[in-house]
């Protein structure tokens, strides 16, 4: 089934978009619902459903998370996650059962996903909604392909246009999301000047991306090796700590003396805007393995903890602030599952104030800094009504680049 050209054209005119989104590029499966409607200075949103619904006591067991374990679970919790979606958003009505051929075919891969799709899906009425949103990368590919699966056969099922989302452009486009403070799951999205510096930090990717107008990536700085999420889940693990480690070593640093011990912030003074955390890991590595075990526990966990986080804030304060400067920023914003880190937000926060006290510094509401759907609906209805496919166009794409 192809989706015309005249529905896309329908779709771009719209001012008030509702939005089904789904997310399944890690271990996480989220969906959310939202309508989106254009303001006079922006948009506001409001959510009828959002639903995180997350795999890490399954992976915590093994340290990481282990993509096919990712795949199944995903099978098994995208239809149950949607089902409450529905029923949260009100929208969940029985009707004559649909015909599912071409659903079987798009699903052909993932037969325990197409089982509970017709067992509960083909018995229910097409959503009020306008468009499906869906991210197709970068990811883990087993567990992009199952979402991407699954919102390609709610499309043909329901009839409604497929977004494809990048997943990093949700991250970048949380911050852009001001909770209401009056109304229970509403928000607004300000207009923000330009250009805009997003610095994006989460458990697979560091990177400053530059936008100078809406809505054109351009990556000005990576990291050359780990990303600052896996540097503190390394570590985080090292030590003995909860899965993931970013929370529960940052937790630990709060009660630490950073000056009891230095750590290298690899690629402080460089030049260019890339990033490496490579070698702060294997410096904490040895610096927790010199130590006698029962010393470490008793009282240098905290302050190790503590010179971790300095070492690795350090560097992503003082190029934010290096990039900031150089490209004339008026906005500069974060986001990814790191930028839940208070430190980071305070430190970065104050420092732009002092520095740059005509930049706006935009940071994402915390329940939103790591991986949900809402920030995939709203890449979608900020920068996707353009791109609204053909399903069989759409495809998971592991190693996708913003841009
Ligand atoms: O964006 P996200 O939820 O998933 C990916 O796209 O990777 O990011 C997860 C990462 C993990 O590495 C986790 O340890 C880290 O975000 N993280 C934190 C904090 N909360 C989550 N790192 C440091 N401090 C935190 N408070
Ligand atoms: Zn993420």
């Amino acid at each position: 089934m192809f989706i015309t050209s005249n529905r896309v054209l329908l779709l771009e005119r719209k001012h008030a978009m509702r939005i089904l989104s789904i997310e399944t590029s890690c271990d996480e499966t989220a969906i959310a619902i939202a309508d989106f409607t254009r303001a006079p200075t922006g948009a506001r949103v409001n959510v009828s459903s959002h639903i995180v619904s997350s795999q890490t006591r399954i992976h915590a067991a093994f340290g990481g998370v282990v993509p096919n374990l990712a795949r199944r679970e995903h099978q098994q919790n995208l239809v149950p996650t949607l089902m409450s979606a529905l029923t949260q958003a009100q929208m969940l009505a029985p009707q004559a059962p649909a015909r599912h051929q071409a659903v079987s075919v798009i699903l052909e891969r993932e037969q325990y996903l197409l089982s509970l799709v017709k067992k509960h899906l083909l018995a229910i009425d097409p959503p009020p909604i306008d468009a499906i949103a869906a991210t197709y990368g970068p990811g883990l590919a087993p567990a992009l392909w199952v979402g991407v699966n699954f919102a390609r056969a709610l499309a043909e099922l329901w009839q409604k246009p497929l977004i494809p989302v990048n997943h990093m452009a949700g991250h970048f486009f949380s911050a852009l999301l001001q909770k209401d403070k009056k109304q229970e799951a509403s928000f607004s999205i300000p207009s923000v000047p330009f250009p805009v510096l997003g610095l994006l930090v989460s458990g697979g990717h560091t990177e400053l991306v530059l936008v100078k107008k809406p809505w054109h990536f351009s990556i000005i700085g990576t990291t050359l090796d780990d990303a600052v999420g896996e540097a503190y889940d390394k570590i985080g693990r090292l030590m003995g700590l909860s899965y993931p480690g970013g929370p529960a070593l940052s937790h630990l640093a709060a009660q630490g003396d950073a000056r009891k011990y230095h750590l290298p912030s690899p690629m402080l003074n460089t030049k260019d805007y890339h990033f490496s955390f490579s070698g702060l890991k294997t410096a904490a590595f040895y610096l927790i393995r010199g130590l006698p075990p029962a010393t470490f526990e008793a009282e240098r966990k905290a302050d190790i903890a503590a010179s971790f986080e300095k070492a690795a804030l350090d560097v992503l304060v003082k190029k934010t602030l290096r990039a900031a400067k150089e490209y004339k920023a008026k906005t500069v914003l974060i986001g990814g599952g790191v930028s839940a880190n208070r430190v980071l937000r305070k430190r970065l926060g104050d420092t732009l104030a002092h520095e740059l006290p005509a930049c706006r510094f935009l940071a994402p509401d915390p329940a939103l800094a790591g991986d949900n759907a809402l920030m995939i609906a709203t890449a979608a209805y900020m920068t996707g009504m353009k791109k609204a496919r053909n399903i069989s166009d759409v495809r998971a794409d592991a190693n996708v680049v913003l841009g």
